[in-house]
């Protein structure tokens, strides 16, 4: 786009030095974008929507990209966030393989990559993150594979034929869930974590172990407190893995999950308050008072916890963008204080053909709460870890942080209940499933 661009806007647009109503401008055209767009029509806003995104798909989900459709089970059309025609029928002008290159706040200007301009009333930043490198040598040969976009999804999915050798570097949710995924395509997996016990920061030991033993179970072999030193190769193409002791692990294809980083970098530049994401407070709003952040990049005051929390799922980005929109429209009362929320599934084929899937052979998840490594003193669990059907809970001084739970269902409601009400429970009658949560 060559020059400036301003729509006609209402509900909290402001006129642009020419007169026009500036748009509402969103920068990362993905889930939590394309819901901010969404959210801002259902609150009755009839001014400009600019949505702006590099990739070149329209907004999708990403949890399908290590799950069904990574498997070839749920289909490209069930990724999207809205049918192609939505925009058009919302008045929101879309514009995808577009990056924004920088921000000038005091302008209430961006300016695009091709050096287009476009005014804004308000802009929201749902830039997300991006996987970190492995920074070794031979990590850019071909079959070395990352996960975030649809075509790396794709990249994988053609990696996982029966019998050939994944390498996982990382344990942590995208390295479990692909190579659950690669074990019920059939081919042979390592998983290589740096740790001592796979996402050993989000589930502490406990918890992490049930998922140790789940994964090898399942035919992966999990190789703990490894260091990865090199990425072998013939002519550009991978074919092993180095470890720091000289073990080499074979490869046909190696997949590095080995976390993320906000995507900070436009913020930072345009002065923002930046520190582990875009710092907002509990309206999302960042340091400058015309520009919001949602999703994976805002480190946002939560007031549940009193304090910042930047929470890497799905939930948060579908639902920290309604808070957004109506804070820019100027809502006082649109706070983000829900319970953070995440979930993953994994399901195995069944041990004996014509059996229906068996709970050790289904991972079914659901999280909901928020604890630092060390900041719980307890986790209690109620039901039958071993068949895999259980709720664990993470206390501490008595009170509930967090609860899992695994492969059982309708229990959200009364954990979230425990979490916030911050009261002390009985832990005997917590790990007692005769007594009903919601009487603990
Ligand atoms: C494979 C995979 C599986 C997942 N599974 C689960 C799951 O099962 N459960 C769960 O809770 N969470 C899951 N997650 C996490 C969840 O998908 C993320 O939390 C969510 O995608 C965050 O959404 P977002 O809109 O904040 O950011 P993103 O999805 O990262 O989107 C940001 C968008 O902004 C664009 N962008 C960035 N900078 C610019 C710029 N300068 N100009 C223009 N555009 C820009 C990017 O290209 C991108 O399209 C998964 C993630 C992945 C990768
Ligand atoms: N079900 C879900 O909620 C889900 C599923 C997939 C992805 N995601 C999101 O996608 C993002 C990326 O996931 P991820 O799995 O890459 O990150 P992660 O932070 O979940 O796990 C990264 C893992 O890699 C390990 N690691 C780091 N450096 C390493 C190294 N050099 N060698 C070996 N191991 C190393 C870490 O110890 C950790 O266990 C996260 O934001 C995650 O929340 C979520």
């Amino acid at each position: 786009m060559a020059g400036t661009t301003g729509t006609t806007g209402a509900g909290g647009a402001t006129g642009a030095a020419d007169g026009r109503e500036r748009p509402i401008v969103i920068v990362g055209a993905s889930l939590g974008g394309a819901k901010a767009a969404e959210a801002l029509r259902e609150a009755g806003y009839r001014g400009g929507i600019v949505l702006v995104g590099e990739e070149h798909e329209r907004p999708y989900e990403r949890p399908p990209l290590s799950k069904g459709y990574l498997l070839g089970k749920e289909s490209r059309e069930k990724i999207y966030v809205h049918p192609p025609q939505w925009y058009a029928e919302h008045d929101v002008t879309l514009r995808l393989g577009t990056a924004v290159a920088a921000i000038d706040p005091a302008g209430h200007t961006i300016t695009l990559a091709d050096d287009g301009r476009v005014e804004y009333a308000k802009l929201l930043l749902t830039t997300g993150s991006v996987p970190r490198r492995l920074p070794v040598p031979g990590a850019d040969q071909d079959g070395v594979l990352y996960l975030r976009q649809v075509e790396d999804s794709d990249r994988i999915k053609a990696a996982l034929r029966p019998g050939a050798r994944i390498a996982v570097i990382g344990a942590g949710w995208i390295g479990l869930e692909v190579a659950a995924a690669a074990r019920t395509a059939g081919a042979e997996v390592t998983v290589l974590e740096a740790m001592e016990l796979p996402l050993l920061r989000v589930l502490g030991r406990e918890v992490a172990q049930v998922f140790a033993d789940l994964h090898r179970d399942h035919g992966v072999d999990l190789r703990f407190g490894v260091q990865v030193s090199e990425l072998t190769g013939t002519d550009g193409t991978v074919s092993g893995v180095r470890l720091g002791d000289g073990t080499e692990v074979a490869a046909d294809a190696v997949v590095i999950g080995i976390g993320i980083s906000p995507a900070t970098g436009l913020a930072e530049a345009a002065g923002l308050e930046v520190d582990n994401g875009i710092k907002t407070d509990r309206q999302l709003r960042t340091s400058d008072p015309d520009v919001y952040a949602a999703g994976d990049v805002a480190n946002a005051f939560h007031p549940l916890f009193a304090r910042h929390i930047r929470v890497e799922h799905w939930a948060n980005a579908l639902n920290q963008p309604q808070t957004a929109a109506r804070a820019m429209l100027g809502q006082p009362d649109a706070v983000y204080d829900r319970v953070p929320y995440f979930f993953t599934d994994a399901e195995w084929t069944p041990r004996h053909p014509n059996e229906p899937v068996a709970s050790r052979d289904k991972l079914s998840m659901e999280y909901l709460g928020y604890v630092e490594p060390d900041g719980y003193d307890r986790v209690v669990f109620r039901g039958d870890v071993k068949a895999n059907e259980f709720v664990a809970f993470w206390l501490s001084g008595g009170r509930v942080l967090a609860g899992m739970n695994m492969n059982i269902w309708d229990v959200t409601d009364p954990i979230r209940e425990l979490i916030v009400s911050k009261r002390v429970v009985d832990a005997d009658r917590l790990a007692d499933p005769n007594v009903p949560l919601g009487e603990v």
